[in-house]
């Protein structure tokens, strides 16, 4: 039967991908974003996606709303008659939140609770929400498990967290049914190469592509435990169907760790070439090392890691330099 699905953030990299997924299947499809970094050609995408026979037959539509998470009253009307939320909106960068933490507080916690008090008054039947490691800080101990006390680092760490635990509260006071999915570094096609404050993976690809030295902030011993998208959306849809999961958080990764030096040798087989970085300062608010037990998400979500590193890297190199032969916006 077709549901209705609200995805906020659905023109970003992670969103756009869980509302595909989502049309595949033959939902009924809303996304909500204000474009702050989201883009039109991955709206076109969907778009283009919807209008094939196969999502045709099986009833799936989609539906932009260009609205903003902090405008609660344009909320409660788009959330209207929705079934499920897949709240992925947000500013989602450390580095960002460290110059600006009030805009980042604003969209991250405010945007959130609106969206927490909207589903709440229209019954939505299950609010999964897009957290992040960034939430455990720079704990030595690996792997990250959820029981850990949290250490935000940065005003983006809180961010995440305070959305967590709304959620949680949600689920505890209100009854809502909430879930958070904590992922780790995830990364894939349409995520943005170009943006001031790009992810690491297409920053470095792009830097190749173009004959630059990829620039290193520390000594690349720095690890991180890198995701495919697939496996983010995949843990999206087990999420918003498992039992006996309301309140929860799961960490949702690969449960492995590769340092930026390892990412560099991995580029440079898929290039044929050495990779020669350019190494300056760590930057603030960066964490060491990141790894995550994901026993909870295969045990709770039956959730399990489809597409790895390896694969995962040559299907976004593939992508980019694709995408750099079009030139397409930046
Ligand atoms: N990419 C990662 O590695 C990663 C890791 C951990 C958590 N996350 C979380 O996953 C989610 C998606 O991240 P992403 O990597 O796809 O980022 P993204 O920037 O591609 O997507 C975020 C989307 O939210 C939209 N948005 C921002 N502010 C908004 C507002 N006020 N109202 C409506 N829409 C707004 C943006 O336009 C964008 O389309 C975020 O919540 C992020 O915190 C991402």
């Amino acid at each position: 039967m077709t549901q209705r699905y609200l995805v906020t953030g659905g023109a970003g990299f992670i969103g756009s991908h869980i509302a595909e997924a989502l049309l595949r299947q033959g939902q009924e499809v809303i996304v909500i974003d204000n474009l702050a970094t989201g883009k039109k050609s991955h709206l076109e995408v969907l778009m283009r996606v919807a209008a094939t026979p196969a999502v045709q037959e099986k009833g799936g539509s989609l539906c932009f709303v260009q609205g903003d998470l902090r405008d609660f009253s344009g909320l409660q009307e788009v959330v209207r008659g929705v079934d499920f939320i897949l709240h992925q909106a947000a500013l989602p960068s450390v580095a960002r939140s460290l110059e600006d933490p009030q805009t980042t507080s604003q969209v991250n916690i405010e945007g959130t609770l609106n969206l927490l008090v909207a589903a709440y008054e229209a019954r939505v039947k299950r609010f999964v929400y897009a957290s992040s490691s960034s939430v455990y800080g720079d704990s030595p101990v690996l792997p990250k498990h959820e029981d850990m006390p949290p250490q935000p680092l940065s005003p983006y760490a809180v961010s995440k967290l305070a959305g967590e635990q709304y959620c949680r509260v949600f689920a505890h006071v209100y009854g809502l049914e909430t879930v958070s999915l904590r992922y780790f570094n995830v990364f894939g096609p349409r995520q943005n190469p170009y943006a001031q404050y790009a992810a690491v993976i297409p920053r470095f690809i792009h830097q190749i592509l173009n004959g630059e030295r990829p620039v290193v902030y520390g000594d690349g011993e720095q690890s991180r435990d890198f995701s495919y998208i697939d496996n983010i959306v995949q843990a999206n849809l087990l999420a918003l169907e498992a039992p006996e999961v309301s309140g929860m958080v799961c960490n949702i990764a690969c449960g492995e760790r590769i340092t930026l030096n390892e990412l560099l040798q991995e580029l440079g087989k898929i290039f044929g070439q050495r990779i020669q970085a350019e190494y300056t300062t760590p930057r603030p608010g960066d964490v060491k090392h990141s790894q995550a037990d994901i026993s909870r998400a295969r045990q709770l979500l039956r959730y399990r890691p489809i597409v790895g590193f390896a694969e995962g890297l040559r299907r976004t190199v593939a992508y980019i330099r694709q995408m750099e032969k079009e030139r397409p916006e930046r």
